[in-house]
């Protein structure tokens, strides 16, 4: 073969190459036209690498305003385009990414082209030594595994069991005892919140409780070497790998891998048991409530399967609820009216602390003004302030962008425009709520096939530890009202300044 001929044939591939590049663009170009999908602006960096955007990212984490960050790069866009602007192209580590705060693209990706699009490598990358592969992390056929097998879990008779509830509940009082005045020390709330959901979290998918407020209680757990403190850890280092994309290797160490590793332990113990529970004839499975440990042990005997299954049901189940209940509680004792309100429902609809009525899932579902501060605070406060979509195909159409990149939507950003929720969006207002309907602009359960198997077992757990909380203490008071509101974010979204409060116990508590 002659060397003109290579050479021929080289650059006929290249401009074959080239005419395919031009074709497409054409395509693509007219395609979005006639969908409406207008040509994104881009968000300004310095460099061609977007390591700008990185540090700007990293910067912001630092000073705990992420979400912040996200409200003021929608600003500076409509500041530099002279109009709002809800979707653009941002440059993260050579990777053009589209971030949209526009619920029709929201809808599109979760609802109307929910084929088109899965949770993409990056989230598996940089979840995987923490999670490996489960519910959060899996797409298609593993993903739909994982559903199925929980479905069950949350049937209107298990999450009905408020007795167990109670019992979590009780633990947690007497971690905020009242002194001869009737109030409380200062008590950071946001830790008990923590440990009762862990431990109803546990009870509830595994079948045993952790029992970590117990062990406060009586002084066997060391708040910083427990498996609370490594699993934020571990989710802190979880969420810096996400900005890291491809790269996300570099941010471990032999510190993060320990972390890592002291979570593992400590499910791996839930694991044994399930595992000896499984070759033990006795134990059966028809008999009492369905638990989610025991279903998969009966489908799987890989302990690094069912550790990663759990591990992803257990950062659903945990931490989301904590922080709903630390945001509503920190936003009722910055607005003591709000306060007030609530509570003389509350104690008109469930009675007082010591004489209860009525406290059933379905009470607690039709109590309107527990129902607002909750949709309120999660509007305000979602718990997943950012969630990442990656397009299966090079190049997708959505209603208000066509889209070749990963497409992080901002809930945080949404939740507060004010083309959509009103001049006062910032503001905590649960009565905004009454005759609201919500749509695409709301979505702190994300939507459609993905949308949170869990939501209705999280808002009867956080309501009814809101109804048992305003019984017993008619007062309660933030000790830094001063403070700026920082944001805790691992995967999720909780106040990064611990909620510290007093509290007042009723007479008829
Ligand atoms: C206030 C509390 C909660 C909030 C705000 C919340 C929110 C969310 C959000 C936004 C997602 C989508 C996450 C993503 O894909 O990036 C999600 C998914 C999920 N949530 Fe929740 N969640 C809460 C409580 C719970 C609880 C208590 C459980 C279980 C015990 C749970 C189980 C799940 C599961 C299994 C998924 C994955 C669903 C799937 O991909 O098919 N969640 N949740």
């Amino acid at each position: 073969m002659s060397f003109t001929f290579v050479l021929g044939f080289a650059a006929a591939a290249v401009v074959l190459q080239l005419l395919r590049l031009v074709v497409n663009s054409w395509y693509h170009a007219r395609k979005a036209q006639s969908l409406g999908c207008g040509s994104l602006p881009r968000y300004p960096c310095k460099d061609p690498f977007g390591i700008g955007t990185l540090r700007e990212s990293m910067a912001a984490d630092k000073e705990k305003r992420i979400p912040e960050l996200s409200e003021q790069r929608v600003q500076l866009m409509a500041d530099r385009e002279n109009r709002f602007v809800t979707t653009f192209i941002t440059r993260n580590l050579g990777n053009d990414i589209i971030f949209t705060i526009e619920p029709r693209n929201v809808q599109a990706v979760l609802a109307t082209q929910f084929k088109d699009f899965e949770l993409g490598g990056v989230r598996r990358l940089s979840m995987h030594p923490l999670l490996g592969t489960g519910i959060f992390t899996a797409d298609g056929e593993e993903w739909s595994r994982s559903r199925s097998l929980l479905r069950p879990q949350f049937t209107r008779d298990q999450i009905s069991q408020l007795d167990l509830e109670e019992g979590h509940v009780k633990k947690a009082m007497q971690c905020m005892p009242v002194a001869d005045n009737g109030w409380t020390a200062e008590t950071d709330i946001q830790s008990i919140f923590f440990r009762l959901t862990i431990d109803s979290a546990t009870e509830f998918l595994f079948g045993e409780s952790a029992e970590s407020q117990l062990g406060v209680l009586n002084g066997r757990e060391d708040p910083k070497d427990s498996f609370a403190y490594y699993f934020d850890k571990s989710q802190h280092t979880a969420s810096v790998r996400t900005r890291f994309e491809k790269l996300a290797f570099l941010v471990d160490n032999k510190e993060t891998r320990y972390s890592d590793k002291r979570v593992h332990d400590y499910v791996d113990k839930f694991v044994a048991i399930a595992l000896r529970n499984a070759e033990n004839p006795k134990h059966d499975l028809e008999k009492g409530p369905y638990v989610f440990l025991d279903a998969l042990a009966a489908t799987t005997r890989d302990p690094i399967e069912l550790r990663s299954q759990l591990l992803n049901i257990l950062l659903a189940g945990r931490d989301t609820t904590a922080s709903l209940l630390s945001w509503t509680t920190l936003m009722l004792a910055r607005h003591p009216h709000i306060f007030q309100k609530l509570r003389e429902s509350i104690i008109e609809t469930f009675g007082t602390y010591s004489n209860p009525k009525n406290l059933t899932f379905a009470d607690l579902k039709s109590c309107q003004a527990l129902q607002y501060c909750m949709n309120e605070s999660l509007r305000l406060y979602p718990s997943s302030h950012l969630t990442v979509a990656a397009p299966r195909a090079t190049l997708l159409f959505l209603p208000a962008a066509a889209l070749t990149a990963h497409l992080p939507y901002t809930v945080h950003v949404i939740h507060r425009r004010k083309d959509i929720w009103g001049p006062d969006a910032d503001e905590f207002k649960p009565e905004r709520w009454a005759n609201r309907k919500a749509g695409w602009e709301y979505v702190p359960f994300n939507g459609g096939p993905r949308i949170c198997i869990g939501q209705q077992f999280a808002l009867t757990e956080a309501g009814y530890v809101l109804v048992r909380l305003l019984q017993r203490f008619d007062k309660i008071e933030d000790v830094y009202p001063e403070r700026k509101i920082r944001y805790g974010l691992t995967l999720t979204s909780c106040p990064a300044d611990l909620v510290t409060v007093r509290m007042h116990q009723a007479d008829d508590a």
